[in-house]
């Protein structure tokens, strides 16, 4: 029988402990992955005892008090803060979300709460993922307005029906897509096949522009999705839409992306 290992260096081992002082009545534990490419040693997992009573209720404030208060060192990415940039995405007690719009209090783990890189990607340092090759892809489907009239004197109309067919009615349609990789770091047939295989977001979105009235190149850019790896790895496993932590459907995209390239072949 094959018998398969992992290379050493990708064993994930016990980190530091870093402890309260004093006595604090109101404490929690975060475990956090921690990784830099400048050492030779493998990835670990530091422990930080939190004073809840001087932290903020979202996981992002509980990484922010442990980069101001206790280690600086800990890297991650953040800005806006409400779920709108899409660049604090991480795997939170054992899900794909957002830090800053994951309450601590809503963690299955009420100890202990671990906090990892997105995962199936390759890691920058800590919780930082390079998302180069998704980026990449989404660049690919050409996510801009594609045109061969003459441009209006004024901008380009739609009907509200139309509009809420790319905003959704209430507001969970594909162009609230905050590129955060939730959903595309969630899917099975990513983790197999992203080299080829698009993945939920790129989807998605290709799926907006597909479904925009106001664009002209529908043909083009379904002539482009259809292929076997390129949009044929969906398997409609649905985990893409369990994760979106926006709500939206990444996996009913897809399915209407493939409905349109039947209806034109008959
Ligand atoms: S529905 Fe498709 S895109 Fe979503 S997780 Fe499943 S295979 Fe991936
Ligand atoms: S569909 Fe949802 S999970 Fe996927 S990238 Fe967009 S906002 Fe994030
Ligand atoms: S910091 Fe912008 S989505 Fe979380």
């Amino acid at each position: 029988m094959a018998d398969f290992k992992l290379p050493k260096n990708s064993t994930v081992t016990e980190g530091k402990t870093f402890k309260l002082d004093g006595d604090v009545k109101n404490k929690k534990s975060f475990r956090v992955y921690r990784w830099n490419p400048d050492g030779e040693e493998n990835p670990r997992l530091d422990t930080y005892e939190i004073d809840m009573d001087n932290c903020g209720p979202m996981v992002l404030d509980a990484l922010l008090y442990i980069k101001n208060k206790i280690d600086p060192t800990l890297t991650f990415r953040r800005s806006c803060r409400e779920g709108i940039c899409g660049s604090c995405a991480m795997n939170i007690d054992g899900t794909n979300t957002l830090a800053c719009t994951k309450a601590i209090e809503d963690c299955h783990s009420k100890d202990d709460i671990k906090i990892t890189p997105l995962p199936h990607l390759p890691v920058v340092k800590d919780l930082v993922p390079d998302l180069n090759h998704m980026y990449a892809q989404y660049a690919s489907i050409e996510p801009w307005m594609k045109t061969d009239s003459p441009a209006p004197t004024k901008e380009r109309l739609q009907s509200p029906e139309d509009a809420n067919r790319l905003n959704g009615a209430e507001g969970h349609g594909p162009a609230m897509c905050i590129l955060c990789y939730c959903c595309t770091t969630s899917c099975p047939s990513y983790w197999w096949n992203g080299d080829r295989y698009l993945g939920p977001s790129t989807l998605l979105q290709a799926s907006r522009w597909v479904h925009d009235t106001r664009d002209e190149a529908t043909g083009e850019r379904l002539d482009a999705l259809e292929d076997p790896f390129k949009l044929y790895r969906c398997h409609t496993i649905m985990n893409c839409t369990s994760a979106c932590p926006k709500g939206l459907n990444p996996a009913k995209e897809i399915a209407e992306v493939k409905k349109r390239i039947a209806e034109r072949q008959h």
